[in-house]
């Protein structure tokens, strides 16, 4: 028996929202969203039918559809995902753009490449980077440029599933500058005497900043599906970052002349809870928040210049 997809639609909208229906038909009947909406009446086979009931029924306990499919699109690209960490969220891609222009402002102000001044690299360095989504979509647009600047890139993350996913994507995407991803507690897998070799140092951080109460309150799409360790952090939210800013003022206190740009991804009631703590950790730093799309105040950029 063959599935008129018009009859499995009326069937199957009342469970699911028809956004998520049309994802998973396309996920298995292999046919663009578009092209399913056009021709209500083309055919499943049966095994695609009963596939999509079974994926019909994870998503119906909440499963999100990126871990359904596997992979979620992020800045234009393509990423594969698990359960090993979170799935990107379309606002952190305002931080791909916010890191893009401070790079390029960094780049214009670096000696010409015909200067007889030694060319450092850049350290591009993401800390807590899931499945690399942030740095590998930062490294494709930037490829784009064909810049002659030289860059260190590292990809960093405590969890070792998720930088073995990080390392597939990378893999997967194979930009022009290459990165290494590392296990690490933060910055710890970097030795501090690597950055007497940098230009500067930019640091981007989506790092665990919910507070619990917050975690509580989050729909069961992400409390049985995503690792709380990648979205719970002490201190209302801010005990990562604190640790984070902390190993950066050590870095600053060794390296006092190279130029730091850190960026991290915040909850927006932390606007009022990160000044003291940054004007503690870092007093000779300035920073401004920034918002993302939906004009929420989502990130925080601090420079540390000499
Ligand atoms: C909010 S997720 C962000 C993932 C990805 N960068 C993104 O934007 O979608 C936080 C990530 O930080 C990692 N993480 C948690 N604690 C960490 C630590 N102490 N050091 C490094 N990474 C950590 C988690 O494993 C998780 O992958």
């Amino acid at each position: 028996m063959k599935h008129q997809i018009q009859d499995i639609a009326s069937l199957h909208t009342s469970s699911i929202p028809p956004e998520d229906f049309f994802l998973l038909l396309s996920f298995v009947s292999r046919k663009s969203k578009e092209y399913l909406i056009a021709h209500p009446e083309h055919r499943l086979s049966e095994i695609a039918y009963h596939t999509l009931v079974s994926l019909i029924r994870r998503r119906m306990n909440h499963e999100p559809i990126a871990f359904i499919t596997g992979h979620k699109e992020f800045y234009g690209f393509d990423f594969s995902v698990d359960r090993t960490t979170l799935v990107p969220r379309p606002e952190t891609e305002s931080l791909v753009e916010l890191v893009l222009e401070d790079l390029d402002r960094h780049i214009g102000r670096l000696p010409s490449r015909h200067s007889s001044i030694p060319r450092k690299p850049l350290a591009l360095i993401d800390v807590g980077t899931g499945s690399g989504n942030i740095l590998l979509s930062i490294l494709k647009t930037l490829e784009k440029k064909s810049l002659s600047t030289k860059f260190s890139c590292f990809g960093l993350d405590i969890s070792s599933e998720a930088i073995a996913l990080a390392k597939k994507n990378a893999r997967a995407l194979h930009p022009l500058i290459r990165a290494r991803f590392l296990q690490s507690d933060l910055l710890r897998a970097i030795p501090f005497r690597t950055f007497d070799r940098f230009a500067s140092v930019h640091i981007l951080a989506n790092l665990p900043y919910l507070k619990k109460e917050l975690y509580r309150r989050c729909p069961p799409d992400v409390k049985e599906y995503e690792p709380e360790t990648a979205l719970v952090s002490e201190a209302q939210g801010c005990a990562h970052m604190e640790r984070l800013l902390g190993e950066i003022a050590v870095l600053h206190s060794i390296f006092p002349e190279l130029p730091f740009d850190i960026w991290l991804e915040i909850s927006p009631e932390q606007t009022t809870l990160l000044p003291k703590r940054i004007r503690r950790l870092l007093p000779a730093s300035q920073f401004d928040f920034q918002k993302d799309l939906t004009q929420r105040y989502r990130f925080v950029h601090i420079a540390l210049h000499a």
